[in-house]
């Protein structure tokens, strides 16, 4: 069978978990957010959570050879086989060059890399309204993803929180490291034609058809 193996890149708060939320569902293969997995280590207080915290919580970009550690741990999993969704990585060159090195020590290629497309202006209005689960993860909006009950996450009925990086200095030097970082990759995979770009500005349903279109090819 053939694997499924996409990136998802796009400025903070483009709607990367909230796309792969349905992805996943649909296509059955394993998530991997490194700021999920960062935020899961900061809460169990293992090691790379001591590392990440002040990174993330700042909004600065944790070092490249620990989050390349720490992607290359997670795709040796037999989970990974049948493909995997990577939800915010890379986002350096240097983490771009990292991961191609890898695959192709695992054999494996790249099926697509989905850019969400969005302006700063509605970012900034998203980061203001959002409210994530501390317990599961799962992620709302005040205006555009209300959970079914006020302040409470639907799945595990966990009071909702403000993720620490979601204040306005934190999100400047998030988006400042994107526009400076990341967005350099754009280029670097539409030479290797691999890069399709969405309007991350539709409705949440809407940008799932486009992104849907993209990976079926
Ligand atoms: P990470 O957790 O990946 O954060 P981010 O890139 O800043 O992106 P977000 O998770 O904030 O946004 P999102 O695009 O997932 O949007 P969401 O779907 O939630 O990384 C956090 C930190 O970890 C980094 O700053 C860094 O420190 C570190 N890190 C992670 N990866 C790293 C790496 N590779 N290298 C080094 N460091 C790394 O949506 C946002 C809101 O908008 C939600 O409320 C949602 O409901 C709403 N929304 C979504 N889509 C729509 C829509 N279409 N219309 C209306 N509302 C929508
Ligand atoms: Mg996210």
């Amino acid at each position: 069978m053939k694997e499924t193996n996409i990136i998802l890149m796009g400025p903070p708060a483009a709607g990367k978990g909230t796309q792969s939320e349905l992805i996943v569902k649909n296509f059955n293969i394993p998530h991997i957010s490194t700021g999920d997995l960062f935020r899961a280590a900061i809460s169990n207080k293992t090691q790379l959570g001591l590392l990440a915290k002040s990174y993330i919580d700042s909004g600065k970009l944790v070092p490249d050879e620990v989050t390349v550690g720490l992607v290359e741990e997670v795709l040796a999993k037999d989970e990974c086989k049948k493909g995997f969704l990577l939800d915010g990585f890379p986002r350096t060159t240097k983490q771009a060059e990292a991961l191609d090195n890898l695959l192709k020590k695992m054999n494996k290629s790249l099926t697509c890399v989905i850019l969400l497309v969005a302006d700063d202006q509605v970012l900034i209005d998203r980061i203001a309204n959002r409210r994530v689960c501390p317990k599961c993860g799962n992620s709302y909006n005040l205006l555009t993803k209300k959970p079914q009950k006020e302040g409470i996450c639907d799945s595990c009925q966990t009071a909702l929180e403000q993720r620490k990086d979601d204040n306005p200095e934190s999100f400047k030097v998030r988006l400042d490291s994107y526009h400076n970082e990341t967005e350099p990759l754009i280029k670097y995979y539409k030479d290797k034609k691999l890069l399709a770009e969405v309007d991350a500005l539709q409705e949440i349903n809407q940008v799932y058809e486009a992104v849907k279109k993209v990976i079926e090819g």
